[in-house]
């Protein structure tokens, strides 16, 4: 029936990871692959009496249809919350609440992008946002990410080269897949960037609050002046996956065709659980719950980090990440690490991760991988670390590795 399917479902093959994703979740097998937050730190019974004071308190009317751009009042605290923890003044009205940062994103490709048209993303980046990206068939011109955030030499270049470019995709704080974080040099200089080329710049932040050390940076948006920065956020990470609500901030003139774009594909995020999110936020203190998993966190990169030092051979590289929930870790060239985790470390070390390929939009890099450090306990997280050291080691050993070159 392939011939009946739409061209941009075919050229969005996910196999390969529906295969790693499906064979890490086996409980045999330790996954560093996906990213998820550590299930035992959801605020459980809050959200439970949040969800009852909200049918509660809102008797009858939360059961009815409500605005596309979400409830009112979550937006107002969401506002203030953009004041005190992204250094951005907002208006309740240039904020939408979205079924995820996901949906978020793919309310802004929808947006802008038409067949073909160019956009610059980093490299690496998230995996789930190129999803969304590749179903409208971009033109994707990719810029490295460094320690303090996206090379913006290259991306000068790219703008200057390609000034057909609409938008620039990235993440500032505490990166997927790379963990790092744009300087506050670079977000300045983004937004300059954005300004003079005439470009939308998307801001996806949602591990900025999941800070081990050092000082929160102001969001990008808080740059910008001239309304072409959207910013979104999620409370995937803070509280729960599962409540599938993220939230959006633009400008007048962008948030019109966006609430538009998202009347037509859901109407409005449910409203029950947006009712309940605001209760939890009216009565419990979210902050000292972030301090609490940020806690956790920071023992369990701790963990990683300290077996990679003992573990790891001198000639893999990888980040120290002041936040968030993941370490790039880089083999030596030639090293396909996709094939050695299919060859090798899933069968023979039952130990899992995110192949390099398909985090960047040219699927061209092969030699390093994303570990996530916030699912698992520290001891689980050692073990599995030593197991990939001792084959990183034996691997990296080889004059010429046992695993094919790429
Ligand atoms: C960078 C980034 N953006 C957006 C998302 C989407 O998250 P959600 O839709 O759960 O808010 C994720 C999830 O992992 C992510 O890492």
């Amino acid at each position: 029936m392939n011939n009946l399917l739409a061209k941009r479902v075919l050229s969005n093959d996910t196999s390969d990871l529906n295969e790693i994703f499906k064979n890490s979740a086996n409980p045999a097998n330790i996954s560093f692959a996906g990213g998820f937050p550590d299930s035992q730190l959801f605020p459980a019974e809050g959200l439970q009496q949040a969800y009852q004071n909200a049918i509660q308190t809102d008797g009858q009317s939360i059961f009815q249809y409500a605005s596309t751009q979400g409830l009112p009042a979550l937006r107002e605290k969401l506002a203030q919350r953009m004041a005190s923890h992204a250094d951005v003044a907002v208006s309740a009205n240039n904020i939408m609440l979205t079924q995820g940062g996901q949906q978020a994103i793919d309310l802004v490709a929808k947006l802008l992008l038409n067949h073909g048209d160019a956009m610059v993303v980093e490299g690496p980046t998230y995996m789930g946002a190129l999803a969304a990206f590749d179903t409208y068939e971009p033109t994707y011109y990719e810029v490295p990410v460094e320690d303090d955030g996206m090379n913006l030499r290259m991306l000068r270049k790219t703008l200057q080269a390609h000034p057909e470019i609409k938008l620039i995709y990235t993440i500032p704080d505490f990166h997927n897949p790379t963990g790092t974080t744009m300087s506050i040099r670079k977000r300045k200089a983004l937004v300059a960037l954005a300004n003079q080329y005439n470009v939308i710049v998307l801001e996806d932040s949602p591990y900025r609050d999941l800070r081990y050390s050092g000082v929160t940076l102001p969001a990008i948006k808080h740059f910008d002046t001239e309304g072409r920065v959207i910013f979104i956020s999620s409370f995937s990470k803070i509280l729960s996956p599962a409540l599938r609500t993220g939230w959006l901030v633009a400008d007048d003139q962008l948030m019109t065709p966006l609430c538009g774009l998202k009347s037509a594909i859901d109407v409005q995020s449910p409203n029950v659980t947006l009712a309940a999110i605001d209760q939890y936020l009216a009565h419990h203190n979210i902050d000292q719950h972030i301090a609490t998993i940020n806690a956790a966190y920071r023992v369990k990169r701790d963990a990683m980090l300290t077996a990679m030092d003992q573990y790891f051979p001198a000639t893999v590289s990888y980040t120290r990440p002041a936040g968030g929930f993941f370490i790039w870790v880089t083999l030596p060239a030639g090293i396909d690490a996709q094939q050695l985790l299919t060859d090798v470390v899933l069968p023979q070390d039952h130990v899992a991760y995110v192949p390099a390929n398909c985090q960047f939009a040219s699927r061209q890099v092969k030699n390093a991988f994303r570990l996530n450090f916030t699912s698992l306990d520290p001891a689980t997280i050692t073990t599995g670390i030593a197991r990939l050291g001792k084959r990183l080691t034996a691997i990296c050993s080889t004059p010429k590795p046992a695993v094919q070159l790429s």
